[in-house]
């Protein structure tokens, strides 16, 4: 396993200042600000100085002095106060990316420490259609865990279905309404029930809103409701065999969305998973004195004295004997700890529930329900607006579905693509793939490239055009290079050793080389925005590559094949970087 390049070049400039008799850690470097100058800077000199009381030309000089001794530099320069501009060697810098290419992870590896990661998103309801609060959930979990399995670690995904509590009893109660005479409500029914669901999911998607807004008008209903809740959760057989269908009728409907977005989840659970945990879970708080009774109802204080605002305790049972969303996601760290011990759980989740998070952290340490050594991180994320800048609603108020944004997005895919003329090259199934791609494409890399907590304002039409930093851009600049590699292949033309003859391949390799730093950033700050920013540098200094350096017209045969090879690293990379992005590479365009 290679190590990154800067993290090699800090190393040996910090040698240089250690045989100066200055530490080491002054030897960071970083990527040049003004290429002109240099590929890279070091600044530690001046910090070196400060410490050392010393000037800090006169430290900068001395390093200097025994950087050229390595002869890994062609240029050593000293700038302004005292900051040492840096270019490598020819052969340092091919060596390098050559020993990239061998390895399928560019040298990501080499520094970090595999862990256990268990990543919650998705987050799906029973009943309810996925909506775009869902859709950024799915598109910045995802993209985690392909960064988390890239990165070496285990990465365990968990839809973590919201399919326990009042909804659920709403809905049974609206059914029971409707179609009285089903067995599910009979008492005395003694089975089997029925193997089909009583109702489909559109059904269910009408039924869920009527039955809410019944509760908010009829408080007789909402009573009903909430004994539906209390008995389902107590086992009560006929409610336990409709909410089996419901539950799968609603998952089998979000597979389709998640398989349109290419989410994979390792578990499919859900809040009702915790109903045997939870009695030996409240037997223990209450026991350790964690948990305490206030107003009829048992919560656990959260609360720290430091605390700037208010901070309510989290509500376990409600008087009514129901457990609520934050029970639930309590067990479930309990759960999970008793099956994985992992290291991290990351729950991808909008930013509005971001208190809900704070009191359930706060009370899994509180009652040791899981190792301080395990990390638990709520990674928020702001909402999606209209063109009005306000969160996206549908033209008469409504919730936006996410099948059909995403069905907008393909559309306006086929009609960005049909206005290129690739329609006449392409047979409808070809065409169908691509137009697919490139919708998918175009909403995932607007979303991700935004910074995690911002908003963001949905405009198919910016994020379908085939320039500038958008999914489809990238896309075409992957299948630009697919294509030239092919007819490399056709004219029989191989990839040979890599060669350094100009400044635009210099600066490809460059831009190579800094995936690890890209790489180890997204991750620490869950950030794949870094990811698509690194992306967007390849293609940009792939295409002034390719304007100013010949490939398959170059006549000179070991330049010619040098660059293939360099096209071939770039591809393969570009493809990695994408795929962590969620974006499909079609063969071609
Ligand atoms: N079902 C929830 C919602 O739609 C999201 C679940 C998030 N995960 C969790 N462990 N609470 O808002």
């Amino acid at each position: 396993m290679t190590a990154s390049l800067l993290s090699q070049l800090s190393q040996i400039v910090g040698q240089a200042f250690k045989t100066v008799g200055l530490d080491t850690s002054y030897g960071m470097v970083v990527p040049s600000q003004r290429r002109e100058l240099g590929q890279f800077q070091c600044n530690g000199a001046l910090a070196a100085a400060k410490q050392a009381k010393r000037n800090p030309r006169e430290i900068a000089t001395e390093v200097l002095t025994e950087l050229e001794k390595t002869g890994l530099f062609s240029e050593l320069t000293l700038a302004g106060p005292g900051f040492i501009n840096i270019r490598l060697m020819d052969d340092f810098l091919v060596g390098h990316i050559s020993d990239l290419a061998e390895d399928s992870y560019f040298g990501c590896r080499s520094r970090h420490m595999p862990m256990k990661v268990i990543l919650d998103y998705g987050g799906p309801n029973v009943a309810k259609a996925m909506h775009v609060g869902h859709l950024r959930a799915t598109i910045i979990g995802e993209s985690l865990r392909r960064l988390r399995e890239f990165m070496g670690d285990t990465a365990i995904s968990d839809v973590h279905f919201g399919d326990w509590g009042l909804p659920m009893g709403l809905l049974i109660r609206e059914i029971e309404r409707r179609q009285p005479d089903l067995p599910y409500f009979d008492a005395g029914f003694s089975g089997p029930y029925p193997d089909n669901s009583p109702v489909t999911v559109e059904e269910l998607q009408e039924i869920y809103p009527a039955a809410s807004a019944r509760s908010k008008d009829d408080p007789a209903f909402l009573e009903s409701a909430r004994k539906a809740t209390f008995e389902l959760q107590k086992g009560r057989a006929g409610y336990l065999a409709l909410w089996q269908h419901m539950r799968d009728v609603s998952i089998a409907e979000t597979r389709t969305d998640f398989d349109l977005l290419g989410a994979h989840f390792t578990e499919w659970k859900g809040e009702a998973d915790t109903n045997d945990h939870i009695p030996q879970m409240m037997d223990r708080l209450a026991k350790e004195g964690y948990s305490e009774v206030s107003e009829g109802a048992v919560v656990i204080n959260v609360a720290e004295e430091s605390d700037k605002k208010e901070m309510p305790p989290l509500i376990l049972e409600k008087s009514d004997g129901a457990v609520m969303y934050g029970t639930t996601d309590l067990a479930t760290i309990e759960m999970r700890r008793e099956e994985h011990d992992p290291n991290a759980i990351l729950y991808i989740v909008d930013a509005r529930q971001s208190l809900h998070f704070e009191q359930v952290f706060r009370a899994a340490r509180k009652c040791n329900s899981i190792g301080s050594d395990c990390r638990l991180e709520h990674i928020g994320f702001g909402t999606v607006n209209g063109k009005d800048g306000k969160p996206l609603k549908t033209r008469d108020g409504g919730v936006v579905r996410l099948r059909s944004l995403i069905e907008d997005a393909i559309g306006e895919a086929r009609k960005v693509i049909a206005e290129t003329g690739m329609s006449e090259r392409f047979d409808t199934a070809e065409l169908d793939d691509i137009s697919t791609k490139v919708g998918i494409a175009a909403i995932k890399y607007a979303d991700l490239s935004n910074q995690r907590m911002s908003n963001y304002v949905f405009d198919l039409e910016r994020f379908t055009k085939f320039e500038g930093r958008t999914g489809p851009y990238q896309m075409y600049a992957a299948v630009r290079i697919k294509s030239m590699l092919r007819k490399a292949a056709e004219q029989n033309l191989t990839e040979g050793r890599l060669l350094a003859t100009h400044d635009a391949e210099r600066n490809l390799m460059l831009a190579i080389a800094a995936l690890p730093e890209a790489i180890t950033a997204a991750a620490e700050k869950n950030a794949p925005n870094i990811l698509c920013d690194h992306v967007y540098n390849l293609s940009q200094e792939f295409n002034s590559f390719y304007h100013e350096c010949p490939v398959l017209g170059e006549a000179n045969l070991d330049i010619r094949a040098s660059r293939l090879c360099l096209c071939g690293i770039t591809l393969r990379q570009m493809e990695k970087v994408l795929y962590i992005l969620g974006i499909d590479v079609p063969d071609r365009m």
